[in-house]
């Protein structure tokens, strides 16, 4: 796919087997990224899929919130295709939470989604940065969320981690633009993903006030979210860095 934007750049993405993770793997691989598939499960398949489409890809199994896990993942990313240029830092908890009071939150999920969301990001960020430096830079794109600047109920952690994403975001963008790696976030509204599909009270209890609140008005999918992650892996956000885009039909709810 020479030609392509993303030619001869190797991207990882966490949480890449399914959901937005996989549509942001399959777009940056049609841009023409390889891609390392990186998740608690089912990396491989996943990848075997993105290789059937005629893109450069592997897999690996890896916990996000797991030191070692991460980099096994960086160096898989160096052994398979040379080196690392672009981290979609994706994994996360959310459509497996059930919305609760935040009184009634139980603190061992607290820790769980903090340990995935947020220090996962932080994880996996220093686990790249060396292989990015020895590329001579590289990008990082950090999925937060809508809910990080609206505020939602009954999932006070989830939101709570979410806006530490955008915070990280900013942080780690001041200091690791000094090797040339630009890190900026994409906070997609409510979409229909795998694992939402999985979670029928959240289906019923998101998908209409979130379709009625927006001002496109249709469903949301993970393929809504390729062009501002691919925006941001690109040649054209040379000069971006700190930034979240907030990509959600307009939500005005
Ligand atoms: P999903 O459940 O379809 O996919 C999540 C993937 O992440 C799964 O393949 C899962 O195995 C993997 N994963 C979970 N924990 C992991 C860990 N510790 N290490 C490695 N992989 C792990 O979920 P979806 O909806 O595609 O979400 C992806 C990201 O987008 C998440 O960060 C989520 O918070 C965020 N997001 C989702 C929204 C939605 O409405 N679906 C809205 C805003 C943000």
């Amino acid at each position: 796919m020479s030609g392509a934007p993303l030619a001869g750049r190797v991207a990882v993405v966490t949480g890449g087997a399914s959901g937005i993770g996989y549509a942001l793997a399959e777009g940056l691989g049609q841009r023409g990224a390889a891609v390392l598939v990186a998740d608690l499960r089912g990396a491989e398949a996943a990848a075997a899929r993105l290789r059937d489409a005629g893109i450069a890809a592997a897999g690996i199994d890896a916990d996000v919130a797991s030191e070692s896990d991460t980099a096994a993942m960086v160096a898989a990313a160096e052994r398979e295709f040379g080196g690392l240029d672009i981290l979609v830092n994706n994994a996360g908890i959310y459509a497996t939470l059930t919305p609760q009071p935040f009184e009634r939150l139980d603190i061992a999920e607290w820790r769980r989604v903090l340990d995935v969301n947020v220090i996962g990001v932080f994880l996996c960020c220093r686990a790249a940065l060396p292989a990015m430096r020895r590329r001579g830079g590289g990008r990082v794109i950090n999925i937060s969320s809508g809910v990080a600047f609206k505020g939602n109920p009954y999932m006070a952690h989830y939101v709570a981690s979410k806006g530490a994403v955008v915070s990280l975001t900013r942080a780690l963008a001041t200091e690791m633009g000094r090797d040339k790696v630009l890190v900026n976030s994409v906070a997609p509204g409510f979409t229909l993903s795998d694992g939402v599909h999985r979670n029928p009270a959240l289906v019923a209890g998101v998908k209409e006030p979130s379709l009625r609140g927006r001002v496109l008005a249709r469903d949301m999918v993970p393929a809504d979210l390729v062009g501002a992650a691919c925006f941001f892996a690109g040649p054209d956000a040379a000069f971006v860095t700190g930034q979240t885009l907030v990509v959600d039909g307009g939500a005005y709810y």
